[in-house]
């Protein structure tokens, strides 16, 4: 299949100039401003499917945005390969820290991308991975060499929890039937380090209000005399982690997966450096759970994190205020066997327990997920090794991420088929930040690499 390589080499400035044009749309799923564009987004991914080759491409209609639903079936005594992928994208605010307007993409390089890299919100999550297997299809399409059947669902809700997929998903199950499902939406270690990612953390995600009096007050006035509910949440926030940054609302831990001495051992092998991972986001110590590296702590071991806090007057100058309002948006990343809606119980009632006298404290829950482990013995995962081996010359390094795809675990419910994470995505792509971008490098090595992925797969699955 040296074929792909020729195959890229001719088509790579038209690959490039699509997913630009993908990118031109802002399809951001979490603010209706941009209705429109998702849903014209969704129907530029539909055409896309379209052209790759795919029959039977469809838009399936949901109460939210709409899944792009496409396949090729070539015989039904073949295997059945899954894609999943998302088009829409995070918000890109704060827009002033770009260097150039998340909406307008460019090729820049930088130290990690040498070959340049496309700089838009969604390069790397997911558009340009997504595209990457539009592209590996219509290569195999043209030239005649898909070995097994394919189906594609790409989502428009995955940044905001995918709650229309999953209700999908429960009613689709034949539709949807497969052997195994692959997606790249997740990173690898290094251009030189290939890896596939063997687990994703789960997710709980709730938002806490705190009413102290009924009205905003004078500080000079009242101020030592009634809660102050800012002061009051900031305290309850820090309180949720003891000296040694342990989690402390009870039963928390309690269903963690502790992985043996062994297993640690195996996972300290991954290359990692310290100090560059301390240089490259300019801090001058890590901080975390006491006993774990800084690997164990993101991938491995759950977490509680403040994502946003805001309540008072935040407005240019002082103003001598106590509000009667504050707020916060809190994620927890949950590890194997933690039951994300436990946990949001847990959490809901812990949180309401310690609010002190003179403050109403609601917390609302929001998405979640469960996290999960993939094994590495299994024919998919083998598929995907050898593929990497082939285009990489290396074999690729299992590990684990601290990010969260729910849908996932929900597939293996529902569909009873694991998942092969192969994501060509960097650490340093900065996904969900300002500047986020895709090394054209990996986009294009990403191309190269599924197509083997198919072909080991099915001579594997005949086995
Ligand atoms: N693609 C990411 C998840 C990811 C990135 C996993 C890198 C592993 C490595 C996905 O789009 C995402 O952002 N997920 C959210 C959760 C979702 C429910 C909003 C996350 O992890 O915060
Ligand atoms: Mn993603
Ligand atoms: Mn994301």
């Amino acid at each position: 299949m040296e074929a792909i390589k020729n195959y890229i080499s001719e088509h790579k400035e038209r690959f490039i100039s699509e997913l630009i044009d993908l990118l031109k749309i802002p399809s951001v799923s979490a603010d209706t401003a941009f209705t429109q564009d998702v849903l014209d987004t969704a129907d530029a991914v539909k055409k896309a499917l379209t052209d790759a080759g795919c029959d039977a491409v469809e838009i399936c209609e949901t109460d939210g945005y709409p899944i792009v639903y496409a396949e090729k079936i070539i015989n039904p005594g073949l295997p059945t390969v899954l894609v999943y992928g998302h088009y829409d994208v995070q918000p890109a605010d704060p827009i002033n820290l770009w260097t150039s307007p998340p909406f307008e993409p460019v090729i820049k390089k930088t130290d990690k991308h040498p070959e340049g890299a496309i700089f838009a919100r969604g390069a790397c999550d997911d558009k340009g991975q997504m595209y990457m297997h539009v592209k590996a299809m219509e290569y195999m399409v043209r030239t005649n060499q898909l070995p097994c059947n394919v189906k594609f669902m790409i989502e428009g809700e995955e940044e905001v929890g995918s709650s229309n997929l999953a209700i999908f998903v429960a009613n689709h199950k034949e539709k949807l039937a497969n052997d195994i499902i692959l997606i790249s939406d997740t990173g690898m270690i290094a251009n030189d380090v290939p890896s596939i990612t063997t687990g994703l953390r789960g997710l709980s995600y709730v938002e806490v209000e705190v009413t102290g009096p009924n009205r905003d007050l004078h500080s000079g006035l009242y101020g030592g005399a009634v809660a102050n509910p800012i002061n009051i949440l900031t305290k309850m926030i820090a309180s949720l982690h003891d000296e040694n940054n342990h989690i402390t609302i009870p039963g928390f831990y309690d269903n963690v997966e502790e992985l043996s001495t062994e297993e640690r051992a195996e996972m300290a092998k991954a290359p990692f450096s310290l100090e560059n991972y301390k240089n490259a986001l300019d801090i001058d110590a890590v901080y975390g759970e006491s006993g774990y590296t800084t690997n164990e702590r993101n991938s491995i071991r759950p977490t509680l994190d403040v994502n946003g806090i805001w309540g008072g007057y935040t407005g240019e100058g002082a103003k001598t205020v106590i509000a009667s309002k504050a707020y916060a948006k809190i994620s927890m990343r949950l590890v194997p066997n933690q039951d994300w809606k436990e946990i949001t119980d847990l959490f809901k009632k812990h949180f309401e327990s310690i609010a002190p006298e003179g403050a109403k404290v609601v917390v609302k829950p929001h998405h979640g997920g469960q996290g999960y482990v993939t094994p590495i013995n299994t024919v998919g995962y083998q598929a995907a090794s050898k593929a990497y081996e082939t285009t990489f010359g290396k074999k690729p390094i299992p590990q684990r991420s601290g990010g969260s795809i729910p849908i996932v675990a929900l597939f293996e419910k529902e569909l009873n088929s694991k998942t092969i994470l192969m994501g060509f995505g960097l650490d340093s792509d900065a996904i969900h930040s300002p500047n986020e971008h895709f090394g054209v490098w990996n986009y294009l090595k990403g191309i190269e690499t599924i197509p083997y992925f198919y072909q080991y797969y099915t001579e594997l699955f005949k086995k």
